[in-house]
């Protein structure tokens, strides 16, 4: 059996925690890739609200192993606190959860790095969600890193000593930045306690292995393709492969392996943090789609930057991860419109381009719209695609002949239950 991929196209945020959950009785594995705690993924269902930040979207379904991969860095500070909230649940994350011994732990020292970076470049920031995750993989690329497997060895402490040493030494260089690393040590030393009795091995050989079998696995990315480190837009991106072939180094699975890629997109686009973002509405518009879509940050909470779908954006995207099925999610959010535009192009300096350019930060971008029919009616009830309103229709369909992909699921609210098919 192969694997299949779900991951974002735009800033992240885009419903990746939803469908997962939704996707997941399909599947025996859903294992994340890459990011860590700068993830905030939402599932709904049974009135009840779960944020998941580490732990994959598909803990809670019987039967479905879930696995952090290596290609993951963890704060076991904030693994502690997600386990804990899933205990009222009576979730048995130990048997539905592994973790690989080769993902990067992220070291109070990391979160204060972050912390004094941000604050150094000032309004140049990235707006990072100071969880450690840029200094964490600095140090897993500089070859300083601390791993999962590194728990169990006796050496942990030492290892540990040494990596705060080099850490407070940077820290010295800022030195405007106050903190108190002793109230911080107490949880992260019982955040490792708790890893070291869950199930941590080399989940790339688990994997392999349950393929060889005949399982079933779906990767589940965080961020988006636009965050990413190589194709984002640098320097406002996150530190690691969001797209694909992340897949690939963050679990451990050969590129042969991969089947569908399943891409996931809002019927809109936001973004939260700094950096360019052409379609931003700075208007009355923009602040109606972040009120009615409730966008704000389910890690930071905050409120998400929101405009109208970016075309030229989506494609890019399309292509680097090879999608081949897209998910749109959060159309009822448009309800409110009468007239839902969509950039098709960017104009800039007079010329028109279809893609983004090198400096989109430097680049003075026009966005060029096409204006189509809103569908201006409540979608928050419909059970099913064929009782559409005609609008949606051809709006999806419009959005298919554009990315020349299928959108096979349509979004029409948070819940669980309140996801279409859009059969073709
Ligand atoms: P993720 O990081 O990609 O998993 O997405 P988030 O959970 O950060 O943000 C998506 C937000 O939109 C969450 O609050 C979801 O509950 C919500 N959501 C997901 N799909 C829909 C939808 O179709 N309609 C509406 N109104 N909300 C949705
Ligand atoms: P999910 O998985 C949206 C953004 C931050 C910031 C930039 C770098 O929920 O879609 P980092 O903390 O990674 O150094 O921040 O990336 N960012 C996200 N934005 N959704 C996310 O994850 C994000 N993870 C990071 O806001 O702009
Ligand atoms: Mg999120």
């Amino acid at each position: 059996m192969k694997v299949d991929v779900l991951l974002g196209l735009q800033w992240g945020d885009e419903g990746k925690g939803k469908i997962v959950d939704v996707l997941t009785p399909e599947y025996d594995v859903i294992a994340r890739f890459q990011g860590g705690p700068n993830a905030g993924h939402t599932l709904e269902f049974d009135g009840i609200k779960h944020v998941l930040h580490t732990i994959p979207s598909g803990i809670f379904h019987e039967n479905v192993m879930n696995v952090v991969g290596n290609g993951v860095v963890i704060d076991p500070v904030i693994f502690q606190q997600e386990i804990e909230k899933l205990k009222p649940f009576g979730i048995d994350f130990r048997q539905r959860m592994i973790i690989s011994n080769k993902a990067h732990l992220i070291l109070p020292t990391h979160r204060l790095l972050d912390a004094a970076s941000e604050q150094a470049k000032g309004k140049n920031k990235i707006g990072s969600t100071l969880k450690g995750i840029g200094p964490t993989y600095m140090d897993k690329t500089g070859r300083n890193g601390l791993r999962v497997g590194d728990i169990f060895t006796s050496r942990f402490k030492e290892k540990y000593d040494q990596l705060v040493e080099k850490h407070l030494g940077i820290l010295k260089h800022h030195p405007e930045f106050e903190f108190d690393l002793s109230t911080l040590e107490p949880a992260f030393f019982e955040g490792i306690e708790l890893l070291r009795t869950l199930n941590c091995r080399d989940t790339e050989l688990y994997l392999n292995d349950l393929l060889k079998q005949g399982k079933k696995v779906l990767a589940e990315g965080a961020q988006g393709t636009l965050l990413d480190i190589d194709f984002g837009s640098y320097p406002f991106v996150t530190s690691s492969n969001t797209i694909t072939a992340g897949t690939c180094t963050g679990l451990g699975v050969a590129p042969t392996k991969i089947k569908s890629v399943i891409g996931i997109f809002k019927a809109y686009c936001t973004r939260v943090g700094s950096g360019p973002f052409p379609t931003e509405l700075l208007d009355e518009t923009g602040e109606t789609i972040c009120r009615v879509g409730n966008e704000f940050g389910s890690t930071t909470g905050r409120a998400r930057r929101s405009g109208w779908i970016d075309l030229p954006a989506l494609k890019y995207a399309v292509m680097i991860n090879g999608v081949t099925e897209l998910s749109m999610m959060k159309a009822d959010v448009l309800s409110v419109f009468d007239t839902i535009r969509v950039c098709t192009q960017y104009e800039i300096d007079g010329k028109l381009f279809d893609y983004m350019p090198f400096d989109l930060d430097a680049a003075e971008i026009k966005p060029v719209y096409k204006d189509v029919p809103g569908w201006n009616c409540d979608l928050t009830g419909l059970k099913s695609m064929e009782d559409a309103p005609k609008e949606l229709k051809d709006y999806v369909a419009y959005l298919e002949k554009e990315l020349e992909v299928p959108i096979t699921v349509v979004s029409v609210g948070p819940d669980r239950t309140q996801t279409l098919v859009n059969k073709h």
